[in-house]
């Protein structure tokens, strides 16, 4: 078959490699791609912002099958007007993107269907949300009921902070996305990030991972998209996974499928585990990046087939089977991100890199230029690796990161710290 994959970052160079290497692709496209990309798929420049062009083109390359990466295009409707048009298509419409779209849609879902998560409020003036912040415990939790690609959400550790915050997004800081805040309960605990396949009826659990979120080492500096992953998250067991999928993912299946908004794709909860057990801080309805990098690499099963089964409802006897190694990635971002950077310096070494046992690297803001590999976006490089545990993965990892030439990068040098401290 004919697939399209939309999106540009590491998360799609590993749903590349992963689809290339099945005998179900007969043609792989990506919109708009990357450098690393162009080596699994035929990369196109194709503003997939603009969904009649992307109509356009499906018709005129007879596209069987669309994969939609990111959170961006999913809230705006690809998915509803793809379908529309008789193309088929993976991930959530435009009403079950609401799930990641809007934060107080998400608090409200759960207060009314039971399933644990912070104690919050909304608001959407200045005044009364300041007055609520006054009557609780810092630290608080002040966040934008829109996509703010990662900006949204502010951990107030004063009231004053949080008074703070509040002024920025109603100031129209974050332009619509602030309009309306949630202002939550902070949580104590331990993060992790928990997948599952949905198909408006069936959830499959895929598997965990632990994200690093902030810039620096030591959980220190602002946050980010995030700067290296490992899996399996070190405190997810089965008995954890099976809690998170009956009292969080399945009532959360239920409930979109009530309000007549089936849930189709990926569903990435976003977990604190506290003392009182798991806990939604937030969901995403896409795969997350770079925790998808680290899910490729354990799954040993055709993607494909999931995919389809996810669009087609048919996941209720579906089985995918995992690699038993743990996989890590340490994320190679430009000097200066997550604030402003610069674009264009030369990156070499990745292939010495690449012939490490175990390694493999997904690309993120790259581009070719004159037979070089440059530099092009905040995240540029997700240097992954299998390994029999999370420590042997970061060792080969870390080992890969040491033969890249590039000085206009940086990355952490703690990412998967927690698993291997517990002795993963
Ligand atoms: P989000 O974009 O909602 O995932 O939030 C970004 C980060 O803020 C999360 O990964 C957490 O580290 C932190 N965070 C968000 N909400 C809470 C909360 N209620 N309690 C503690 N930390 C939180
Ligand atoms: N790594 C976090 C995210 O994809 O949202």
């Amino acid at each position: 078959m004919n697939i399209l994959l939309l999106g540009s970052g590491g998360r799609e160079h590993a749903l590349a490699w992963k689809m290339a290497a099945s005998p179900l692709a007969d043609r792989l496209i990506c919109a708009p791609g990357n450098a690393g990309i162009a080596r699994e798929a035929e990369c196109v420049a194709l503003d997939i912002t603009d969904h009649a062009a992307v109509l356009a083109f499906c018709r005129a390359n007879q596209i069987d099958f669309v994969v939609v990466g990111p959170e961006t295009p999913l809230c705006a409707g690809i998915v509803d007007d793809l379908e529309a048009a008789g193309i088929k298509a993976f991930g959530p419409s435009r009403a079950a993107a609401r799930l990641e779209g809007s934060k107080g849609f998400t608090k409200d879902l759960c207060r009314a269907n039971g399933i644990p998560t912070a104690a919050y409020r909304r608001f959407n003036a200045v005044e009364p949300a300041k007055a609520y912040v006054r009557e609780q415990r810092t630290p608080i939790v002040v966040k934008a009921d829109g996509l703010a690609a990662g900006k949204g959400v502010i951990v107030a550790q004063t009231v004053a902070a949080a008074e703070a915050a509040i002024d920025t997004m109603f100031a129209g800081g974050l332009g619509e996305a602030g309009a309306e805040i949630v202002i939550e309960e902070f949580l104590q605990g331990e993060e992790a990030s928990f997948f599952a396949l949905c198909d408006g009826d069936t959830a499959l659990e895929l598997s965990t991972a632990q994200d690093h979120k902030r810039a620096c080492d030591g959980d220190q500096g602002p946050n980010t998209g995030g700067m290296g992953a490992s899996s399996p998250a070190p405190n997810i067991d089965p008995a954890m996974s099976a809690r998170v999928m009956a009292d969080i993912i399945q009532p959360t299946l239920r409930a979109m499928k009530a309000m007549g908004a089936p849930f189709k794709g990926v569903l990435y909860a976003g977990l604190m585990i506290t003392d009182a057990g798991p806990k939604l801080i937030e969901y995403n309805v896409r795969f997350g990046d770079p925790e998808c990098q680290v899910l490729m690499l354990r799954l040993m099963s055709d993607l494909i087939p999931a995919l389809l089964a996810s669009r087609d409802g048919q996941l209720k006897s579906f089985d995918l089977r995992w690699y038993p190694q743990a996989a890590l990635t340490v994320v190679m971002a430009a000097k200066g991100y997550p604030g402003s950077y610069a674009r264009g310096s030369v990156i070499e070494g990745l292939e010495d890199a690449a012939a490490i046992e175990g390694v493999e690297i997904f690309h993120a803001g790259t581009k070719t230029e004159g037979g070089k590999i440059l530099a092009n976006g905040g995240r540029v490089l997700n240097v992954c690796a299998l390994g029999d545990s999370v420590r042997q993965a970061q060792a080969r990892a870390y080992e890969a990161v040491a033969r890249i030439r590039w000085s206009g990068g940086f990355y952490r040098r703690d990412i998967g710290r927690r698993a291997v401290e517990r002795g993963k």
